[in-house]
């Protein structure tokens, strides 16, 4: 098992690449199996959670070809005879489960593994299969997977989505694409990954209403083809960068292939911290402020602060001068890292879904634990601040979603090197 040894504290200084998104990579991939020809994809990131996602995908008969120097990736459907994910590649990566929509939608049958929770907590999936009921599918659990079944066409209807759930719209929108007349999500979610699945589905053929809004209404259509598409750039790596640049006061970075339309109000809530950020085209460049403002935050759907910056966020506000209040309203336990940052010397109290920051509490070297992806990124962001030598230990859960992270903030100035980690 790899970890991470940090030196700080270290400025950064220079030009950081984003990479392509994790997150709007998935729901391309399982698009690419309701298409007639072949689908590719660019700009997909050399993630673990990539090459999982392949192998569940080749297990249909799928071909599967990923050029990972290019970041090219190419589905080819023609072969899909077995409509099943198994438990042994869904555990290790809960957006296996769009499998259920793509495979239903396309072939009207599928046996999906029911994801596992996640460490900070358990991740329900009853709006995907209440949604895919209300749809006209019939859906039956045994023995721990989705056994789901529709004829040629099934009527529709509307379902609305309580709480908005991004895998819940794109597993809807997958099965209902070429098997609902007419099917409408009320309370759909409009993150940008999910925005583009639709946008990239119409280029296909698909019949999609509403795109971009709360309300999508999908009209069945017989076929769709495959296309070129172009992944998004990575929004939860850019805040991530953007987060880092102002931990220590002579950071001073710029960050390219930005999609910055997919930032939503992250930008002004960063404002609020004191650095200086010049946003033009696809590039942020990004000045740390002499002193950190505090500030207190919630988490919202988009394109309000997302919670896959939560962590990210209350690392920086240990570094902030005064108390500063983070609240998760996606998920009321997403608090795993703290007792870490605790270990590395932050003041952090957590009652019910906020954490209490009180700054600016000067972080010392450590060994600290990874729990899961966005927790272990938080605690690289520490260390790189922290007086003395931080060990990041588990930092497979680093390599599900940050591609080339060690490289990428070693060019910056950051002191990390990745070694194995005695057992
Ligand atoms: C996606 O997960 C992301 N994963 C998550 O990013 C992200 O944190 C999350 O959206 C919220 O933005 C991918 O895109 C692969 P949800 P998802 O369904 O779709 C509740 C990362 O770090 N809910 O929008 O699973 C759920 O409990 C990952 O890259 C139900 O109650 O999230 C949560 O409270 C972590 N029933 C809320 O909805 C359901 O059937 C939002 O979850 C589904 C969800």
């Amino acid at each position: 098992m790899d970890k991470f040894v940090i030196e700080g504290p270290t400025p950064l200084q220079g030009t950081i690449p984003i990479s392509g998104s994790k997150n709007a990579a998935l729901p391309l991939m399982a698009a690419a199996i309701l298409g007639d020809s072949p689908t590719t994809i660019t700009n997909v990131p050399k993630l673990r959670d990539i090459y999982t996602f392949n192998n569940v995908i080749r297990v249909t008969g799928c071909r599967v070809d990923f050029d990972e120097d290019e970041g090219v990736l190419t589905i080819d459907p023609k072969n899909l005879t077995h409509y099943e994910a198994p438990y042994e590649l869904v555990r290790k990566m809960r957006a296996s489960f769009y499998m259920l929509g793509a495979l239903l939608g396309k072939y009207g049958e599928a046996k999906v593994s029911l994801p596992g929770g996640c460490a900070w907590g358990p991740r329900p999936v009853d709006l995907h299969l209440d949604g895919m009921r209300e749809m006209g599918a019939d859906i039956k659990l045994n023995e721990g997977y989705v056994i789901a079944s529709a004829p040629e066409e099934l009527d529709g209807g509307t379902f609305t989505l309580e709480p908005s759930s991004v895998g819940a719209t794109v597993n809807l929108v997958l099965a209902a694409v070429l098997r609902a007349k007419e099917f409408t999500i009320k309370n759909a979610a409009k993150e940008p990954d999910v925005v583009l699945l639709c946008k990239k589905l119409t280029e296909m053929g698909a019949d999609i209403d509403g795109i971009g809004t709360r309300t999508l209404t999908i009209r069945k259509v017989d076929s769709l083809q495959g296309i070129t598409a172009r992944n998004a750039s990575d929004r939860i790596e850019t805040g991530t960068f953007m987060i880092a640049a102002a931990m220590h006061p002579q950071s001073n970075v710029t960050l390219t292939n930005v999609d910055v339309d997919d930032l939503g109000h992250f930008p002004e809530i960063f404002r609020e911290t004191g650095a200086d950020i010049t946003i033009n085209d696809s590039t942020i460049h990004i000045k740390a402020p002499k002193q950190i403002n505090p500030t207190s935050i919630k988490t919202k759907v988009y394109p309000g602060f997302p919670t896959d910056l939560q962590a990210q966020w209350a690392t920086m506000m240990t570094q902030a001068n005064g108390t500063s209040k983070v609240t998760d309203t996606i998920y009321d336990d997403r608090f795993s890292y703290v007792p870490e940052l605790v270990r590395l010397g932050a003041d952090i109290d957590v009652n019910k879904n906020t954490a209490h920051i009180e700054g600016k509490t000067e972080l010392k070297g450590a060994s600290v634990m990874s729990t899961d992806l966005r927790a272990s990124v938080s605690l690289v962001l520490a260390g790189m601040v922290a007086k003395g030598k931080t060990d990041v230990l588990r930092i497979y859960h680093l390599d599900r979603g940050y591609e080339d992270l060690e490289e990428k903030l070693t060019t910056v100035g950051a002191r990390i090197t990745r070694t194995q980690q005695e057992e």
